[in-house]
């Protein structure tokens, strides 16, 4: 059937009718909301690159946390800032840390959302490392030392009352170590959503504004994937699923459309996507210029990276554009 018989646009005449069209829709049950946690009381600091998004202490992180749920969302996903930090990132599996003490007040406080936890070194560690570094010679951060630590905070985690971890570090074995800790101390219902293919990104300055965790020296190209790269991708996602994870995880997400297709095509397993902190603060950026309809745009973002095959989406936006999800 080709024109004039066949008329895309005959379908496209109003808003009942696009409707019906629609293909891809998101709504607020398929986002998560990221949180970072701190010491203090009544503290909301503004993170000056992203816009809207504040480091909060426990009390304040209660208030958001219930109104994400009012608005919809299901889970939220929490990093922590601690006071201090050592080079084996001791804070990231100390039970009082603030991590753990801020998923324990969450659980007392706001029954049936769902609390993630990131679990990674960096925001702990003096190096900013996403693990502790060998003993001798160069910067490099050591594989298998490193999984002990992130098992621990894994289970520090659990411990604490979290429903679900969420290993970033791209450590080799992370998702074993992680469910062979749960799994032993009988956290077997504790899913693990895993960072499987997380790129060396540009994309995450802000995040590291925001989080703290910017590494003092040098980059994390020895363990963050190269971004040129889809078949080594492919790889990743296998081994985490064969390791054990719930969920797998492509990051960041517009840059790596391809790679959330690839993936979804490839596997039968859920997928999430994570909508970093550069991809937020460049809308805010243009939105705050008047450049573009910023509502719009979010929309527009959610929908493509749902398009392209994420069931789940880790964004920044998530309460702002709740409210507004589902709409012609
Ligand atoms: C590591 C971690 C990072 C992000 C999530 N977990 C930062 C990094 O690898 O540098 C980035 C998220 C974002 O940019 O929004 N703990």
């Amino acid at each position: 059937m080709g024109f004039p018989t066949y008329r895309p646009r005959r379908m496209r005449q109003d808003g009942n009718l696009r409707g019906m069209m629609r293909e891809t829709t998101v709504d607020p049950g398929d986002l998560v909301m990221p949180f970072f946690v701190r010491e203090g009381k009544g503290v909301k600091r503004a993170v000056a690159s992203m816009p809207g998004i504040f480091q909060l202490s426990i009390d304040n992180l209660l208030k958001e946390v219930k109104r994400a749920q009012a608005l919809g969302i299901p889970a939220i996903l929490l990093f922590g800032i601690p006071d201090r930090k050592d080079e084996s990132g001791s804070q990231a599996y100390a039970a009082d840390g603030i991590v753990q003490r801020a998923v324990e007040a969450v659980k007392a406080r706001v029954k049936g959302i769902t609390v993630i936890t990131d679990v990674c070194l960096c925001e702990f560690t003096s190096t900013g490392q996403c693990g502790v570094l060998k003993k001798q010679g160069r910067a490099i951060v050591d594989n298998d030392a490193t999984l002990e630590l992130l098992a621990r905070a894994a289970l520090s985690h659990a411990q604490a009352g979290a429903d679900m971890v969420a290993p970033s570090a791209m450590m080799d074995g992370q998702v074993k170590a992680i469910r062979a800790a749960l799994d032993r101390e009988s956290y077997g219902d504790v899913p693990i959503m895993a960072y499987s293919a997380k790129y060396a990104s540009g994309f995450y300055g802000p995040f590291r504004d925001a989080a703290e965790s910017a590494p003092r020296t040098g980059d994390r190209k020895s363990y963050q994937m190269d971004p040129a790269n889809s078949r080594e991708a492919l790889r990743e996602i296998a081994l985490d699923i064969k390791e054990g994870a719930d969920i797998v995880m492509v990051k960041p997400a517009l840059a790596y459309l391809d790679i959330i297709r690839r993936g979804r095509e490839e596997f039968n397993a859920p997928f999430a996507a994570y909508n970093v902190s550069g991809e937020y603060s460049m809308v805010k950026a243009a939105a705050r210029a008047g450049w573009i309809d910023e509502g719009r745009v979010v929309r527009e973002i959610l929908t493509g990276i749902k398009r392209a095959g994420a069931d789940i989406i880790i964004t920044y936006h998530a309460m702002e554009v709740a409210g507004k999800l589902g709409g012609k």
